[in-house]
């Protein structure tokens, strides 16, 4: 037996055994972890056993709750609880600036709606929650072994009074927590998790909230999705010189909306014609390779790659007049800005 069809034989044993016929409920960030685990209860159990609750928080990628939903009808989900609380989530941040304040009052709010939705469901208090948590969740959260790992940044998914509630009571799962991502990863192929999900880079949970360092606004989310968009875009069709995409070269890519406006002109140029001064937003691009996402190297772009990346991106969005690229390894530098 391969090491797969071992960690799957001995999770539908544990996984039935602890469960039975009780529903369970999983929220779902749309990453791979989340999907993962959503794809292996769907295996493992009766698709009408399996909840699975999305927050469209509005700080999420570009179309992603579209996304998000057709990969969980495609993995056979019959109950998914799509949570629409944008508005609650801006209105929280508004005048907000401090990156551990921003992520505590993301992780507090996301808690708060999580016990309202999740008892707006009204599932019996006997059922199961199931968290999409990874091996270096556990130790980035200074949860790990000994509780010796310090608080590096405060990561919103590994408690709750709710999650820890259900611990009490011996009804938690999590299924993915001795696993690193590649191991995630190979899982989810194993069980016939689409390559194009798999492949997906992480997405933190608080979203785009810590990739804008200042005030988070509407406006703002609006600027950096497109970005990423266009970023992610180019990463997929553009090839490296091992034939591979580069979005597949890249461990995890994604765009920050710095908080400065640099002035540019539009019109004019060499051709002559009206100029105008504008102040546009000021856009980083990072992209690195990494085993884990616990160190971290930057990626080697071929200069022409990035110089044709940028100027999509300022041709694409107006709001954007400037893209830098990072260059800051992990460490000193987290992959994340805030
Ligand atoms: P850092 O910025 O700490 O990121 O070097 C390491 C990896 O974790 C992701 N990340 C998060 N993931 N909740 C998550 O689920 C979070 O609060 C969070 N913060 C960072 C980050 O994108 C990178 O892959």
């Amino acid at each position: 037996m391969d090491t797969m069809e071992h960690y799957v034989a001995e999770l539908r044993t544990s996984l039935n055994a602890a469960i039975g016929k009780n529903p369970v409920l999983l929220l779902i960030s749309g990453g791979v972890d989340s999907t993962v685990a959503g794809a292996l209860l769907l295996k493992i159990l009766p698709s009408d056993q399996v909840h699975l609750m999305y927050m469209d928080t509005g700080l999420m990628r570009k179309d992603e709750t579209k996304t998000v939903t057709a990969i969980l009808e495609k993995l056979g989900a019959q109950h998914i609880h799509i949570i629409n609380c944008e508005d609650e989530f801006l209105t929280a941040l508004k005048g907000q600036t401090d990156p551990e304040a921003k992520r505590k009052i993301i992780g507090d709010l996301f808690i708060t709606i999580q016990e309202r939705e999740v008892a707006r469901l009204g599932l019996p208090e006997s059922y199961f929650l199931a968290q999409g948590t990874i091996y270096p969740d556990i130790i980035e959260s200074g949860k790990g072994d000994g509780k010796k790992a310090p608080v590096i940044k405060s990561h919103h998914n590994v408690g709750s009074p709710l999650v820890d509630a259900k611990r009490a009571a011996g009804r938690v799962v999590e299924p993915l927590a001795t696993l690193y991502k590649d191991g995630v990863r190979k899982l989810g192929a194993y069980i016939g998790v689409d390559e194009a999900v798999i492949r997906r880079h992480p997405f933190p949970g608080p979203g785009l909230a810590v990739r804008i360092p200042g005030e988070v606004t509407k406006e703002k989310c609006a600027i950096l999705r497109e970005a990423d968009a266009v970023y992610l875009e180019e990463l997929r069709r553009r090839q490296s010189s091992s034939g591979r995409s580069l979005y597949d070269e890249i461990w995890q890519a994604f765009a920050i909306l710095l908080p400065i406006r640099s002035v540019g002109i539009s019109g004019g140029g060499r051709a002559g014609g009206h100029v105008e001064r504008k102040y546009t937003w000021v856009l980083a691009l990072r992209a690195i390779t990494s085993a884990d996402g616990m160190t971290a190297d930057v990626y080697p772009f071929e200069t022409r790659d990035l110089l044709e990346i940028s100027a999509r991106i300022t041709s694409a969005i107006p709001e954007i007049g400037r893209v830098v690229y990072d260059i800051s390894s992990k460490p000193p530098a987290t992959i994340e800005w805030e």
